[in-house]
């Protein structure tokens, strides 16, 4: 699958940190020095990713398990570039009951901990905040209960505790969590917060996927440092007018929380279980060697069957796992995961007035370097089956010729919304209910920015490219084009067809060989432009659940609204 394009280095030192009251070990490489090619030496500040190895994966707990563990929020320190110590938010977790293993860290991390928990187990997390805001926890795509959910309306006070109890029904998969509270989840989520939770079930196991350390969950985030190694959220000035608009993007990739992270891997296949944790970054990833991927799963656990793309869009919230065989390769090759060039999401109206990021959505760059390291210790083959994925029809649902429309677009205050609304903690909607077990055809539409909007922007007044004056209806220099990863909470959904307009068509033909809409999804990237329909039934929890942007400063801008299952 790899070809060979990158340079041999002996490996000079391994370093094996063993987390054993964890259940965790983390393996490190430092890998310098040829004999007669020129070194590509990895730089100092290398970091070791935190693979993550919980003995739950290979001694499964009986099914019908019962879980509660601790989950502490609170604010502490973790060195991530050379020098000063980052201040994070992160949880602190510990088992109270149940397996012992079925909770991990991870090691030097803010992230974490990875939950992995059987399908038919029962969960208790126990939210203690110590932070000195209010704050929650949303089980994103697992379908809980809506008093569960950790939504906006439901958050624990600074030094309060909470219980979230609910049953795991949810495929085999990656699902996560993060805060929730209203106009807070982009800043607590950038900070730190975030964990996962990998469900499996026997039919699963009896695949004989890669497992143990084989198994490398990786968790894609963006950041941007200060001089004192500091997280810089929203900044002053125009800058943090931009962010605050069109979402905080970081000029660093961190993955597990470390920059630079170079993995090492041996000569035979992995299952990673990705996440994109940014709140605006949207990844295209590629091999560096230009093969295609061969992904697993998506945001609902496996697909049907493997499916093979030239890359995947990934973008905030989504999951996807890829089945990387590393077998090709040769001791000694680097390979990278990359993030490749796109286009089509771009700030236009705000971001001409206000100077473009340092690594704009659509910008190539490097994701993480797997080094091969040593020779296989064992060999499994791809299954050409994986589990079962039941289609929902269309025709069953009850408006499969009139969907019900989603319109995520900027209203004229410049503000985010869904269906000309901003999110209202209390109100739904009459067009918002929805009936227990029905089928409904969704259809979500990114319309940019609205006309008034942009004639809005190019009216004010702060800097010398606003001169434009009124921005005609149709011309779209003044218009934004953001992506919009719409999330629905209390449901997994099928995406059943994209459109696109012409007008953003070219832009749109760069992402959309990666755009994968198979199995099911929780999150789904609704670009500049598009129409996309999904189908799903309602036949989780009756109660108020949400739709959002998954891009966590247009969600805390308020596009998001509750939606009641009744
Ligand atoms: Cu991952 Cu409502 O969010
Ligand atoms: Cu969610
Ligand atoms: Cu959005």
């Amino acid at each position: 699958m790899f070809s060979t394009q990158y340079h041999h280095h002996s490996l000079s030192r391994r370093r094996f940190l063993i987390y054993s009251g964890l259940g965790v070990v983390a393996l490190g490489v430092n890998a310098c020095g040829g004999s007669n090619v020129p070194a590509t030496p990895l730089p100092a500040s290398t970091a070791v990713a935190a693979p993550i190895t919980a003995a739950s994966t290979v001694t499964a707990p009986a099914q019908d398990a019962a879980l509660t563990f601790s989950l502490t929020a609170r604010a502490t320190e973790m060195p991530i570039l050379p020098g000063a110590a980052t201040r994070v938010l992160s949880y602190a977790a510990a088992v109270e009951a149940g397996d012992p293993a079925a909770v991990s860290a991870v090691p030097g991390s803010y992230l974490g901990p990875i939950v992995r928990v059987e399908r038919g187990a029962t969960v208790t997390a126990r939210l203690r905040n110590e932070l000195d805001t209010p704050t929650n926890v949303h089980w994103h795509g697992l379908i809980v209960p809506a008093e569960a959910d950790g939504q906006p309306a439901n958050v624990v006070a600074p030094g309060a505790e909470a219980d979230y109890t609910f049953t795991v029904n949810n495929r085999p998969g990656t699902y996560w969590f993060h805060p929730h509270p209203h106009g807070h989840t982009a800043e607590q989520a950038y900070r730190g917060l975030a964990g996962l939770v990998i469900v499996s079930d026997p039919e699963e196991t009896a695949l004989g996927l890669p497992a143990g350390a084989q198994d490398i969950p990786l968790v894609l985030q963006d950041r941007k440092f200060d001089a004192d190694n500091q997280f810089v959220f929203i900044a002053g000035g125009m800058a943090g007018m931009m962010d605050q608009m069109m979402g905080v993007l970081g000029d660093r990739i961190l993955v597990n929380g470390q920059p630079d992270v170079v993995l090492p891997v041996a000569t035979q296949p992995y299952r990673l279980r990705l996440l994109n944790g940014s709140n605006a970054r949207i990844f295209k990833l590629g091999w560096s060697t230009g093969a295609p991927l061969t992904v697993l799963a998506t945001d609902g656990g496996l697909l049907a069957a493997p499916a093979t793309v030239p890359y995947v869009m990934l973008a905030p919230g989504e999951r996807i796992e890829l089945w990387a065989d590393f077998g090709p390769a040769a001791v000694g090759d680097e390979i990278k995961l990359v993030s490749l060039a796109y286009e089509g999401v771009e700030a236009g109206g705000m971001g001409m007035m206000m100077g473009e990021p340092p690594l704009p959505n659509g910008a190539a760059f490097d994701v993480m370097t797997f080094a091969v390291t040593e020779p296989a210790q064992s060999t499994l083959t791809l299954p050409a089956a994986l589990l079962p994925v039941a289609a929902l029809v269309v025709g069953e649902a009850v408006n499969a010729t009139s969907p019900r429309p989603f319109i995520f677009a900027m209203g004229d205050a410049m503000n985010w919304t869904i269906n000309g609304r901003t999110y209202e903690m209390d109100v739904v909607a009459d067009d918002e209910r929805v009936r227990f077990g029905d089928v409904e055809v969704w259809e979500f539409s990114n319309e940019m920015a609205a006309p008034a909007a942009a004639g809005a922007m190019a009216g004010m007044d702060h800097s010398a490219h606003a001169q434009h004056g009124a921005t005609p209806a149709g011309d779209n220099s003044m218009r934004d084009f953001m992506a919009h990863p719409v999330h629905v909470h209390g449901v997994q959904f099928q995406v059943v067809s994209r459109e696109v307009d012409d007008a953003q068509r070219a832009a749109w033909e760069t992402v959309k060989d990666g755009l994968v809409d198979q199995g099911w999804k929780d999150t789904v990237l609704v670009m500049p432009g598009e129409r996309v329909r999904v189908v799903t039934r309602f036949d989780g929890y009756r109660g108020l659940y949400l739709i959002h942007c998954h891009n966590l400063e247009h969600e805390d801008g308020g596009m998001m609204r509750h939606f009641e299952v009744e």
